[in-house]
C-alpha cells in the first residue's frame, strides 16, 4: 500500500508516519525532514531550503522534486512508501504522477488528516523536537520525561525555527493557498480519503489504520 498522508502543518503527519512505520513495514518519506537533515549536514540543499524554510515558504518546486525522485528510485521492488509533505501543490503532485508511471509505482491513498486552525496553532506552537534525532514532542501533550532532553537520544530539545508564530501563519497561508486545493485533485482520481485529526494520537492511528484495512 503506497501512500499520501497530507494535512495542514501541525495536523499530525509526522506523528502517525512514525506510528504506521512502528507498526508496518513503510518506507517514509518527509520531505521537511529531508531538507531539516540537509541542513544538519550543511549540505548545500540544506543551505538552500533553509532560506525558504525559515520563513515558511515553500522551497522551490524543482529542488523538492528532484528530492523525491531519488528517494522513489531508491525504493525497493517489495517496499512501501508513505510521501508526508510532499506534494504540496499541483505542481508537485503532476511530477509525482509522472514519475510514479516512469517507475511503474502505483498510489493506493491520499490520506488527509483534518484538524481545525485553533489547534493547528495550539500544536504548533507547543511542538518541541530533538535537535539530534528529531523526536518530536508537544509541551502540553507529549513532555520529554526531563525538560529540554530527548527520551529517545538524549539529545537537545528545541524548538523548530519555523514553529514561531509570525512563520506559522505564513505556513498556515500557504498552505491553504497551495495544497488544500490537492484535495480536489486527489478527490477526482478517486484516491481521497478524509480522516479526523483530532483527539489523541492513537485514537487518529486508529482511524487511518482502519481506512488502510477497509
Ligand atoms: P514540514 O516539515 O513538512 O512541515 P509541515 O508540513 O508544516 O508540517 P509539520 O511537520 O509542521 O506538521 P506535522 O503534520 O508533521 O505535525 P506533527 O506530527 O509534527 O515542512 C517544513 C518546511 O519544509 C516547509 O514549510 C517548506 O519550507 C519545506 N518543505 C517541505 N516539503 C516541501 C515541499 N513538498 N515543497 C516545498 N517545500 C517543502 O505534529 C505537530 C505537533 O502536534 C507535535 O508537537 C505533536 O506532538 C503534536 N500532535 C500530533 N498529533 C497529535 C494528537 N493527535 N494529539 C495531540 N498532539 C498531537
Ligand atoms: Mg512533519
Ligand atoms: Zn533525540
Amino acid at each position: 500500500m503506497n501512500l499520501i498522508l497530507f494535512g495542514a502543518p501541525g495536523s499530525g503527519k509526522g506523528t502517525q508516519s512514525a506510528l504506521l512505520v512502528e507498526k508496518n513495514t513503510y518506507r517514509h518519506f518527509s520531505t521537511g525532514d529531508l531538507f531539516r537533515a540537509a541542513i544538519k549536514n550543511q549540505t548545500e540543499l540544506g543551505k538552500l531550503a533553509k532560506r525558504f524554510m525559515d520563513q515558511g515558504q515553500l522551497v522551490p518546486d524543482e529542488i523538492t522534486i528532484g528530492l523525491i525522485r531519488e528517494v522513489l528510485k531508491k525504493l525497493k521492488k517489495n517496499e512501501s512508501f508513505i510521501l508526508d509533505g510532499f506534494p504540496r501543490n499541483s505542481t508537485q503532485a503532476e511530477a509525482l504522477n509522472e514519475l510514479l508511471t516512469q517507475l511503474s509505482l502505483k498510489l493506493d491513498m491520499a490520506v488527509f488528516l483534518e484538524v481545525d486552525k485553533k489547534l493547528l496553532i495550539n500544536r504548533l506552537t507547543g511542538r518541541r523536537v530533538c535537535k539530534n534525532c528529531g523526536a518530536v514532542y508537544h509541551i502540553e501533550t507529549k513532555p520529554p520525561q526531563k525538560e529540554g532532553i530527548c527520551d529517545v537520544c538524549g539529545g537537545q530539545v528545541i524548538q523548530r525555527p519555523d514553529d514561531k508564530e509570525d512563520v506559522i501563519e505564513n505556513r498556515l497561508n500557504i498552505y491553504e493557498d497551495n495544497t488544500a486545493p490537492l484535495k480536489d485533485y486527489y478527490r477526482k482520481k478517486g484516491l481521497y480519503i478524509e480522516v479526523d485529526g483530532t483527539g489523541g494520537q492513537d485514537q487518529v492511528y486508529q482511524r487511518i489504520s482502519k481506512v488502510l484495512d477497509a
